[in-house]
Parts: structure tokens; C-alpha cells; sequence
């Protein structure tokens, strides 16, 4: 099929390089040159595991292009929106860039074709989506909903092999159209309305943060109650109804996705005149998370005045070079303005943790070693596989107290090595 992807950040470039992937013939369109600039020569402008090899191979055999120009959309019979939606000062999510595409598609788009809203949008978006497309476009078309379910870090994986595709339209046509797209995938697909379709995903995003919340909750408790949280959500988990995974307590939820959509879903209930408290109460555990793991750093180092600590990832999660709301932001300055030093190393994300400006009076270090190296206490605050290669005994020339967020290792094991190890809900 021919497919126009609008939008190359994340979502949109997983889509547009995993359907040419898939056999189509993909136009990704993005109104930031530079960006594009960078694709076109091959470059990535996001690191994302599997997709660099994707994008030139089929940039090579001539199924994937990419461009500035809106009017490329004309010869696609699906339009992909995948722009941005950025949280407003209120907390609800800015739909302009939408909006934007929306009156661009209505100014040029000369034939039929399926118009998806791809980014994640409040519900009833689509349906104002259609009003601004009808009042400019002389031609016939239809507007579907067919929300990502990406991790980044993981997006090309979850792309081919997905749970489920949900596909959210009132047109039996365009219905057709993206089942035979999806097709290859051998995925069950949703049939839904639009408005079904919408809430599913602000549904599924509220319902895995509520599930992080809860596993913190009980870390304060067992941490209080001497019990492991590890093995008490395990327990909780084997229930097939509750399910194991996405239970884990740390240092609380970041990234680009869950905070905005979390609040951006509770301006939707709020408008809708529904109780959104469940959802206000999993937002303040989060926010008080990071307060948590450092309050529990200044109860064992006492002063940190002069103190310095190093630290083990930046990164709101391993596998990403992304540092959008890390929890590592409010740690790492509040650390700093009781006085710490901090020494910080992420394998990946170093170059986006440099711009950031709360981490202007830390100092960055190109290795593991280099942050371990005289440090008064460890700090791991991204869960990267290669921080359990770590040289203990290189630490133990250091120092021997670990704060581990993320509860990577063993506590026994590492007590018995000689080391003060405080992690998460482990007493
Ligand atoms: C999330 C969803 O998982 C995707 O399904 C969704 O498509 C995406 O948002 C989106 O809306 O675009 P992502 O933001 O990439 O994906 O990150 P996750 O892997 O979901 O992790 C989110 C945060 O939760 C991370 O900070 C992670 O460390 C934390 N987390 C995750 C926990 O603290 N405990 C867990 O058990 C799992």
C-alpha cells in the first residue's frame, strides 16, 4: 500500500520505517528540515534499539522517503498523524500541531484516503478532527483512530509483534483498509468506535502507571512492615487477573508518556464531570517517589554536605537515550543542593542529560568506573543491564554504601560482600 507517515519522532518513524519494513510504500513527512535532513543521509535522530538498519535498508530499496513537503501525502491511500501532543500549562495536552496537520492535510490532499489520528489525543478529538477536514476538503474521506502501544527501547519489537491493534472508525471502508495493512502482523485487531478507540489508550497508560503506584505504595510499606516488596507483587501478580508484569517498585514512573497522559486523562474525566481522584492519587506517589529515595539517602549519609556521589544511569529507563521527566532530574538536584558532588554516567543518554538545565553544576563522566571511583555512596538510578557487570571490588576501594533504585541485585549477596545496600521496599 501506499502510506504517508506525518511526524518522524518516535512514533512516526517506528511506524513509517517498520511498514515499509512490512512491503509498503512509505513517505515520512516532517516539517523540521534538519530532522529530515538527518534521515535523508542516513543519520538517526532518536536512538531506538533494531530501527537504524530498518530505515536504510528500506530507504535503499526505494520503499522508504523522506520530506518536508505536505503535498507528498497526495498519492497515499492511509495519512498516519503522529505529531506531538505536548502537555499545556494546564495539564491538558496541546493539540495545535494536530490541528495544524489536520488544516494541512484539508489544504492539499487532492483523492480519498484514510486519515488516522495516530498520536494520542483526549477522546472526541477525532471527531473535531473530521470538522476541520470536512470544512476544506473537496474530496470524500474517512478518519480512523489507531493508537501506538511503543515502549521506547523496544518500539520495533512492539510494532511486529504486538498484543493487539486497535482500529477505531465508523467506516466500514476504512476499517478494511487498515485491517489489510495490518494484516502481515497476525495480531488480533479491535474493532471499536472512534471514541472507543481514543479511550483505550489514555485507559491503557492510566491503568500501567496505576499498577507502578501500587507497587510503590507497598514498597513504603514494606520497607515500614519489614516484608520484600519484590516477592509481595510477585504474589500479588501470579493471579492471571492481576498479572505480574509492569509491577515493579523504583524510583517512579518518568518519561514523555505516562505524566502527560496521566494528567492529560484526568482534564478528560474532569471535563466529563467523573471522580478523577483514583488517578490524582497515582500521580502524587509518583511525584513523591524520587523525594523518597533521596530522603532515604540523607537517613544513612547524614549530611551531604561535600559529599560525592556517584551515579549510575540517567535515563528515564534502560534501552533509551531519552531523559523527558527521568526521575533522575528531581534526585540528581536535590542531592546537588544538599550539598552533594555528583559524578553521573548512562551508557546512552549522556549527550541529552548534558542540555538539561538542571544538571548544569554536575560533572559527567565517560565510564561506570569513573563515577564509582572515590565516591562516598553509589547511587543507581537506571536499571541498564551492563550496571550487574559492575566490579564490586573495584566499589569496595571506594565505598561500600549502595542506593540502589531500581533493585538490581541481590540483597543478600550483597550484604554478605561487605556492603551497606539499600534498595526499594527491601528491609
Ligand atoms: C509507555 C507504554 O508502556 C506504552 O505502551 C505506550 O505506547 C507509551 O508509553 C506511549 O504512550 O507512547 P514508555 O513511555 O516507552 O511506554 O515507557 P515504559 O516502558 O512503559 O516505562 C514507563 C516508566 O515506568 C519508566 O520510567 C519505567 O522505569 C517505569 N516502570 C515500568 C516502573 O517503575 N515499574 C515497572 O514495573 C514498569
Amino acid at each position: 500500500m501506499k502510506v504517508a507517515v506525518i511526524g518522524t519522532g518516535y512514533v512516526g518513524l517506528t511506524q513509517a520505517a517498520c511498514l515499509a519494513e512490512l512491503g509498503n510504500e512509505v513517505i515520512g513527512i516532517d516539517n523540521n528540515s534538519s530532522k529530515i535532513q538527518m534521515l535523508n543521509s542516513g543519520e538517526m535522530p532518536i536512538y531506538e534499539n533494531g530501527m537504524k538498519p530498518i530505515v536504510i535498508s528500506n530507504m535503499k530499496e526505494g520503499r522508504l522517503k523522506f520530506t518536508t513537503d505536505i503535498n507528498e501525502i497526495n498519492g497515499s491511500q492511509i495519512i498516519f498523524i503522529c505529531v506531538g501532543t505536548p502537555p499545556g500549562s494546564d495539564g491538558k495536552p496541546n493539540l495545535s500541531y494536530v490541528e495544524n496537520v489536520a488544516n494541512q492535510i484539508g489544504n492539499v490532499l487532492k483523492h480519498y484516503a484514510v486519515i488516522v489520528e495516530k498520536s494520542t489525543v483526549p477522546v472526541r478529538t477525532a471527531d473535531w478532527m473530521k470538522l476541520i477536514l470536512r470544512n476544506k476538503l473537496k474530496t470524500d474521506f474517512d478518519v480512523a483512530v489507531n493508537p501506538e502501544f511503543l515502549r521506547e527501547g523496544t518500539a520495533v519489537d512492539d510494532f511486529f509483534y504486538p498484543d493487539r491493534i486497535v482500529v477505531g472508525t465508523d467506516s466500514p471502508k476504512a476499517d478494511a483498509v487498515l485491517s489489510e495493512l495490518y494484516k502481515p502482523l497476525n495480531a488480533p485487531i479491535l474493532h471499536v468506535s472512534l471514541e472507543s478507540a481514543e479511550l483505550i489508550k489514555h485507559g491503557s497508560n492510566a491503568f500501567l502507571a496505576m499498577k507502578i503506584s501500587y507497587a510503590n505504595m507497598f514498597s513504603r510499606l514494606c520497607e515500614k512492615a519489614g516484608a520484600d516488596v519484590e516477592t509481595v507483587m510477585k504474589g500479588i501478580g501470579l493471579d492471571k487477573r492481576i498479572g505480574e508484569s509492569f509491577f515493579r517498585a523504583g524510583i517512579g514512573y518518568g518519561g514523555f508518556c505516562f505524566p502527560k497522559d496521566l494528567d492529560a486523562f484526568v482534564s478528560v474525566l474532569e471535563d466529563h464531570n467523573v471522580d478523577a481522584s483514583l488517578l490524582k492519587a497515582v500521580k502524587k506517589l509518583n511525584d513523591s517517589q524520587a523525594e523518597h529515595f533521596v530522603n532515604k539517602i540523607v537517613s544513612v549519609m547524614g549530611s551531604l554536605k561535600d559529599k560525592r556521589i556517584g551515579v549510575l544511569g540517567l535515563a528515564f529507563k534502560a534501552g533509551t537515550d531519552d531523559m523527558r521527566l527521568a526521575p533522575s532530574i528531581p534526585i540528581i538536584s536535590k542531592l546537588h543542593s544538599l550539598g552533594a558532588n555528583i559524578y553521573a554516567y548512562d551508557p546512552k543518554s549522556m549527550d541529552n542529560a548534558k542540555a538539561i538545565d538542571e544538571f548544569k553544576n554536575i560533572n559527567f563522566v565517560s565510564s561506570m568506573c569513573q563515577a564509582v571511583e572515590g565516591c562516598d555512596a553509589l547511587a543507581i538510578l537506571t536499571e541498564w543491564p551492563e550496571f550487574r557487570d559492575l566490579d564490586f571490588n573495584k566499589v569496595k576501594e571506594s565505598t561500600n554504601l549502595i542506593f540502589d533504585g531500581r533493585n538490581m541485585f541481590n540483597i543478600n549477596r550483597m550484604r554478605s560482600a561487605g556492603f551497606s545496600y539499600h534498595s526499594i521496599g527491601r528491609k
